[in-house]
């Protein structure tokens, strides 16, 4: 007997505001063809004002309990993947635990930026593989647009907000590749590419400061690294990429994502794509691409996934699981 880590429900929120293209056209020398050829983005979310990440965090939470029949009552941890939370501290994780009126348990936020939620989600495996939770909700929530440099066009018309979150449970398999749940995982960054990819302020320098990005640079990495990263993946488990029924990429960029697929030997029918309609939420974008994936009826039980996302650090992974 084995146990792993299976998914019990999921959920999303998306804020009111929806941006399209053509409102950049209005302030940025940028059109909406540019925008649609270059990364696939026709509109995002914006969070309202004053609306924070714990605030989606929170609805994403209430939805996927909703979705698993559950109440926070049965939840053991909360796991938020964020690098735009409400606070330096306490963390966001923290502030839905408060927003659930969970008392129990325990709560805490990983940041490995767009690839947080994959980091998130290792965590909580580890901690039900080693017996510490039963029940892990693993959220990935951002308010992108607060670190956005409005006069950027390479890089404010690419990123939005909204939120999306998992439950996990303990359940026992048969530690075969048929089994439910997180099957296998690799984790990668290397810190020496931090300089294509960085918000320019942060605590410690007494700044805010706003994204900052070689697009082209990381581009380069994004196709080559994750589909090496799911290849790995697959691999410790024993699969190969045409025995996967859905790829849940990270939605950066749709030619990433066709490139990476084509790297796979899959085709773009097995790929769960919302970048046109959310653009990139950072942490946030598998976990509303599998709830969105699972709504449209493309994610069904007993599913082989494979998520895989690349972000600053840089720092990438993928997770290998059955639905
Ligand atoms: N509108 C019009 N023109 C623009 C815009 C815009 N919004 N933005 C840039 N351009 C111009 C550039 O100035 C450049 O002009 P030039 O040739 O006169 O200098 C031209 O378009 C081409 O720019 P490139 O950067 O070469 O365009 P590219 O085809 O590489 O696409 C993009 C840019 C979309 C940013 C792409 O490189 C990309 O997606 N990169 C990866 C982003 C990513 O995956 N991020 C994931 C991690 S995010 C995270 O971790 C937070």
């Amino acid at each position: 007997m084995t146990i792993r880590a299976a998914v019990a429900g999921v959920g999303h929120y998306l804020p009111d505001r929806v941006v399209p293209n053509s409102e950049f056209e209005k302030s940025l020398d940028t059109t909406d063809e540019w925008i649609r050829s270059r990364s696939g983005i026709e509109r995002r979310h914006f969070a309202a004002e004053g609306q924070t990440t714990s605030d989606m965090a929170t609805r994403a939470a209430r939805a996927a309990l909703d979705d698993a029949g559950m109440t926070p009552g049965d939840l053991d941890a909360i796991i938020v993947a964020t690098s735009t939370a409400d606070l330096t501290f306490p963390s966001a994780a923290t502030m839905v635990q408060a927003q659930l009126d969970m008392n129990h348990g325990f709560a805490f936020d990983v940041q490995a930026v767009c690839a947080g939620f994959i980091y998130a989600l290792c965590n909580a495996n580890a901690l039900i593989l080693s017996g510490q939770a039963k029940r892990v909700l693993v959220i990935g929530a951002e308010t992108f647009s607060r670190i956005m440099d409005w006069t950027d066009r390479s890089t404010c018309v690419l990123f939005g907000d909204g939120a999306g979150a998992l439950i996990l449970e303990a359940v026992e398999g048969e530690g075969t590749a048929e089994d439910r749940g997180i099957l296998a995982a690799d984790l990668n960054s290397d810190g020496s590419f931090r300089d294509i990819l960085y918000v320019d302020g942060g605590v410690s320098t007494q700044t805010t400061g706003y994204l900052r990005m070689e697009g082209k640079e990381v581009f380069r990495h994004a196709v080559e690294k994750l589909a090496s990263t799911a290849t790995t993946a697959l691999g410790k488990i024993g699969l190969t990429g045409d025995q996967v029924d859905w790829i849940v990429p990270h939605q950066a960029n749709i030619r990433i994502i066709q490139g990476t697929a084509k790297k796979l030997g899959l085709s773009m029918d097995k790929v769960v794509v919302t970048v046109q309609d959310h653009g990139n939420t950072s942490a946030a974008s598998i976990p509303l691409a599998l709830s969105v994936g699972k709504q449209r009826g493309q994610i069904k039980p007993g599913d082989l996934i494979i998520t895989e996302a690349i972000g600053g650090g840089l720092a990438w992974g993928a997770v290998v699981l059955r639905w």
